[in-house]
């Protein structure tokens, strides 16, 4: 087993479930001390238990990512309870759908203040501590570019400016010795992919047809690659977003 993240503390937003949840245990098994957040109690403390039954280190704070005092009362929390804040991974996001026409703008909202708002805010946060204390790195999770789908332009439109979003920032920051990249996964075996009530295998044979390899990705996928971009090395890597999607934009 190789520890790339040894005395580090990684902050992991939307660590309970799903991609982050993935990502948490994999930096956890590298050594890092994790600190996974959500709105939600109960799947942030599932996530630390994993972590501690393999021998690794964590803890979870809840926070509203779109809201700049709980982000910023998370980033506090982290490096006094940690020391730290070396890695932050953004990844907390919400999916609504419908069609644009009929879209109500409580539901617009809500996807962009957590989608965009709560990526900027993090960042915001994260990077005030970063520049000041030997810097770090930062990876936030936007989407597959894809060619429209009805019903999801909100979603889209929120992720494709996480993707612009990393660019800029990622220049505003690598002079401070922050360096910022960004996810951008297709379709991956998470809450997220799933219609209400919905079997895992439907949900594979409604997918897989779509997908060109065949298949939905794994969230440990989404999670090596999470830990790529924040290892030293991919230190040349400023400002990018990895498309990580089985050949559905290709
Ligand atoms: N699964 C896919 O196919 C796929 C594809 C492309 C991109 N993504 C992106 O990957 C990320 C992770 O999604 P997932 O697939 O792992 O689905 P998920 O299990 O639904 O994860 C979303 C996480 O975000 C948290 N969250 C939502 N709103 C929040 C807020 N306002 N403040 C703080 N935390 C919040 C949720 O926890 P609480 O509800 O407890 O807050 C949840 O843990 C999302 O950004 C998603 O858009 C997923």
């Amino acid at each position: 087993m190789t520890a790339r993240f040894t005395g580090k503390v990684v902050l992991i937003t939307g660590g309970g479930t799903g991609i982050g949840r993935a990502t948490a245990l994999a930096f956890g098994r590298e050594g890092a001390t994790v600190m996974v957040s959500g709105r939600r109690a109960e799947p942030l403390a599932e996530t630390v238990k994993l972590i501690e039954a393999e021998g690794g280190r964590a803890d979870h704070a809840t926070a509203d990512v779109s809201r700049s005092a709980d982000v910023e009362r998370l980033v506090a929390t982290t490096v006094a309870r940690h020391g730290g804040l070396h890695v932050a991974f953004n990844n907390a996001g919400v999916l609504g759908a419908g069609p644009v026409p009929d879209l109500d703008e409580d539901t617009w909202n809500a996807m962009v203040g957590t989608n965009l708002t709560g990526v900027f805010l993090s960042m915001k946060h994260e990077i005030a501590h970063m520049r000041g204390n030997g810097g770090g790195t930062i990876v936030n999770t936007a989407s597959n570019p894809v060619t429209a789908v009805p019903g999801l332009g909100a979603y889209a439109a929120t992720k494709e400016a996480v993707v612009a979003l990393t660019r800029a920032a990622a220049r505003d920051a690598i002079g401070d010795g922050v360096r910022i990249t960004a996810v951008a996964p297709g379709p991956v075996d998470a809450p997220m992919t799933f219609l209400p009530g919905e079997a895992p295998a439907d949900r594979d044979a409604r997918l897989a047809p779509h997908i060109p390899i065949g298949r939905v990705g794994g969230a440990a996928e989404i999670a090596a690659a999470v830990l790529w971009l924040a290892s030293p090395e991919s230190a040349f890597v400023v400002g990018h977003g990895l498309v990580i999607d089985g050949g559905v934009s290709a």
